[in-house]
């Protein structure tokens, strides 16, 4: 089977345009007021904790002190907060008009709602290190923290919030992510933590980035990013960006995910649904910072024969060497994962990959998957590509 290259350039040039168009579709939020506080720090929770209410929705108990709980995308009454306002200072709650207080200056006082107003105990500074202090113009220097232990609630966890010993309390309990001051805005502002990142800042492991991959992407693919097996989870490093990219809107988009029968690209699909655009954006720029070191071989294979096949069917796009080429939208598969390349030949031959009208990337892919002429030759082919890993 051939393929001009002219046609696949036509081809690319439609792909973009559905591709963010699916993905546009896919994030249709009204706009909303406010946003999440949220922890630098994970920790336990796969959504990262938010600044949150007891109860929920119509039931919030705004006179009970103030936790943190699994994030929440979007506008919630109880978790969509605005900084410094209405005044200067204060972390105010639109949705009941009330503003976050301490009800005493002392070491883990609970976290209140008020009324706002003029008290000093209304009143924050917002520190370039991400903690939230007091402004009590005294020498006990008293931060917003979580506590140390969570609890689960269904499919979420929880802990309660205090007020603690601004340098005694480790990072990890005591760094936020602000919402961005705007009064109305369309979307989650990503701007905070990438501004902490650029100023060095974070708990031990690395800047807040770092942390919020290991909690979101590294149970699956590994704290190194370079894939787990056990999790049908793919090495990541050393993939381009501009791949990765694409394959995070597949996912949103579910190009990939949500075919019956198939339950590992759904839960990619199901783990990143919450995230904006710029930190998918971030994982992605995260990935291409972390070390590449070729994958392990772990399948056999006839590799004269794969050779064939590789350099009559694939180089044409893949590239003679496997690294991939940006412009025909191929990626690089030498030094990837092998057990990873085999199971997506399959999808694309089984349609569970590149099976959607607008996904005209993988359609062609599968094209290609379908024209080998049995499963060996997965196999084969794959065994040569791991011939090729720099
Ligand atoms: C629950 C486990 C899980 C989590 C959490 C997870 N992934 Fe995945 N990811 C997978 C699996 C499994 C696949 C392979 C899906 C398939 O077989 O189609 C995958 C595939 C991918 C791919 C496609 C790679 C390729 O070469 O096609 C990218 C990119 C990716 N993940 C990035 C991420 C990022 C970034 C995060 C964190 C925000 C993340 N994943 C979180 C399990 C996970
Ligand atoms: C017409 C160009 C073309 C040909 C020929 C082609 N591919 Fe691909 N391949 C692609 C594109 C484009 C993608 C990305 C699909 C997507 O975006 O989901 C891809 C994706 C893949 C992937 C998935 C990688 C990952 O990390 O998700 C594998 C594995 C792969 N190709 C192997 C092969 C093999 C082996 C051959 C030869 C039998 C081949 N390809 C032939 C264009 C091609």
């Amino acid at each position: 089977m051939k393929i001009s290259k002219i046609t696949l350039l036509t081809i690319i040039g439609l792909s973009v345009f559905t591709a963010t168009g699916a993905f546009a579709q896919a994030r249709d939020y009204d706009e909303w007021f406010g946003g999440n506080l949220m922890l630098v720090d994970l920790i336990d929770a796969e959504k990262g904790y938010c600044l949150d209410l007891e109860g929920y929705a119509s039931i919030t108990d705004t006179s009970r002190p103030v936790i943190v709980h699994s994030c929440k995308l979007g506008y919630w009454k109880d978790g969509t907060w605005r900084v410094n306002y209405p005044e200067e200072g204060q972390v105010y709650l639109p949705e009941y008009d009330l503003c976050l207080a301490a009800p005493a200056l002392e070491d883990e006082a609970v976290v209140i709602l008020e009324p706002c107003s003029g008290s000093q105990m209304q009143r924050f500074v917002f520190r370039d290190d991400g903690k939230i202090e007091i402004d009590s113009g005294t020498s006990n220097s008293l931060c917003l923290a979580v506590g140390e232990v969570s609890r689960a609630t269904g499919n979420n966890l929880r802990r309660q919030t205090r007020f603690a010993s601004c340098d005694d309390t480790s990072d990890t309990f005591t760094q936020w992510i602000l919402p961005a001051e705007d009064a109305v805005y369309t979307d989650f502002e990503f701007t905070p933590l990438a501004l902490l990142a650029d100023a060095g800042q974070g708990g031990a492991g690395g800047p807040p980035i770092g942390n919020l991959f290991r909690g979101a992407c590294a149970p699956c693919h590994g704290p190194a990013g370079d894939g787990l097996a056990s999790e049908f989870a793919p090495k990541l490093t050393g993939q381009e960006d501009w791949y990765l990219s694409r394959q995070l809107t597949n996912f949103v988009s579910e190009f990939r995910g949500g075919h019956e029968g198939e339950r590992w690209a759904t839960q990619m699909s199901f783990h990143i649904a919450d995230f904006t655009q710029a930190q998918l954006d971030s994982f992605v720029e995260h990935i291409g910072s972390l070390e590449d070191i070729s994958a392990p071989v772990t399948i056999e294979g006839d590799i004269a024969r794969g050779e064939q096949l590789y350099t009559g069917t694939c180089a044409a796009c893949h590239g003679p060497e496997a690294m991939g080429d940006q412009g025909l939208g191929s990626p690089r598969l030498a030094g990837m994962a092998d057990w990873y390349m085999v199971i997506q030949l399959d999808k694309f031959r089984n349609n569970l990959r590149g099976d959607k009208p607008q996904d005209i990337m993988g359609l062609q892919m599968a094209l290609f998957a379908k024209s080998l002429p049995d499963e060996q030759a997965l196999l084969d082919v794959t065994a040569y590509i791991n011939t090729l890993a720099p």
